[in-house]
């Protein structure tokens, strides 16, 4: 009892309970900063997130200004261009007899096709693509499209083509023609003679079934500056590019369910892989 009471004295002493007040400060003050910093770390990753997240808007919303603005522009030129296109081809004709100004008209001829064909690359972007998915395989589709390409590129590039397993998947043929169409002719123009490209496509199993489409090919690369900005419609770093080639590709992707990545190393090539949906959808015509 004495004890107890020697103790009790001792723990109630004012300074002791002082001091064990301000341990009990110091330990309270000492958390709230942890839990301070904690919330400053928070706010100022929501922060960098929602700056991110900004900037995607005003990069869509500059892309979906530009897209309109190419397909009014598209459609301005595209009547008054087949007019001349009509005079070139007769003043051609008319002067066939006149070799030095024939040739004249023949550039004129051959300068409307390449507006031509940036006009009808404008309006592919602009509409956003609506695919018509039926079954497919894919693997007659890059066979086709890589003789459509090397009819157009004289190089004699070797291509080497793995397909892994069933090719089969739903998609819009013409749309997926346009896609490795684009990235094939991207391919042979950053080859040299001796380069090669390869094309795989391999089942991949994660939850749902993917078709993974990968195109290789040992050009030029992209330097690590461009990256971001190659799938951005006009950008091209191509004396006669339109800059309209991957933006369509990659909104043709989207439009199927898939995704794109790229990866490149200058001077030694680029990789594009594309990951397609293979099952069944509402709407899919069996032929
Ligand atoms: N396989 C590739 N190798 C190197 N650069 C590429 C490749 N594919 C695309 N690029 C780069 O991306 C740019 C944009 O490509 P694209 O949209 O097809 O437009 P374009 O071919 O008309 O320039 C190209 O100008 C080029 O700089
Ligand atoms: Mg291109």
């Amino acid at each position: 009892m004495v004890r107890i009471c020697e103790v009790t004295m001792a723990d109630t002493t004012p300074e002791r309970l002082l001091n064990d007040a301000f341990d009990i400060f110091r330990n309270a003050s000492k958390t709230l900063e942890e839990h301070y910093r904690r919330l400053e770390e928070r706010v100022e990753l929501l922060n960098r997130e929602l700056s991110e997240k900004n900037k995607l808007m005003e990069r869509t919303r500059r892309l979906a200004a530009m897209g309109e603005m190419a397909a009014k522009i598209a459609h301005e030129i595209r009547n008054p261009l087949g007019s001349i296109g009509i005079f070139a081809s007769i003043l051609e004709r008319e002067l066939r007899d006149d070799e030095k100004r024939g040739e004249l008209a023949s550039h004129i001829s051959s300068g409307v096709r390449t507006l031509d064909n940036l006009l009808s690359n404008m309006l592919l972007f602009a509409r956003s693509p609506e695919p018509r998915f039926s079954q497919l395989d894919i693997r007659e589709v890059i066979e086709d499209t890589l003789d459509m390409v090397r009819t157009r590129k004289d190089k004699s590039v070797g291509v080497n083509k793995v397909f892994e397993g069933s090719t089969v998947i739903c998609g819009d043929e013409s749309l997926l023609k346009q896609v490795f169409y684009n990235l094939l002719i991207n391919a042979f123009d950053a080859v040299g003679e001796d380069g090669s490209i390869e094309v795989r496509t391999t089942l991949l199993t994660n939850g749902r079934t993917y078709m993974t489409v990968v195109i290789r090919d040992s050009g030029v690369g992209i330097p690590a500056e461009d990256l971001d900005r190659i799938f951005d419609p006009f950008f091209t770093t191509k004396d006669r590019g339109t800059g309209l080639g991957l933006a369509i590709v990659e909104s043709i992707v989207k439009a199927h369910g898939g995704e794109i990545s790229v990866e490149s190393e200058q001077g030694r090539g680029t990789t594009f892989t594309i990951r397609l949906p293979v099952e069944d959808r509402e709407g899919t015509t069996h032929e």
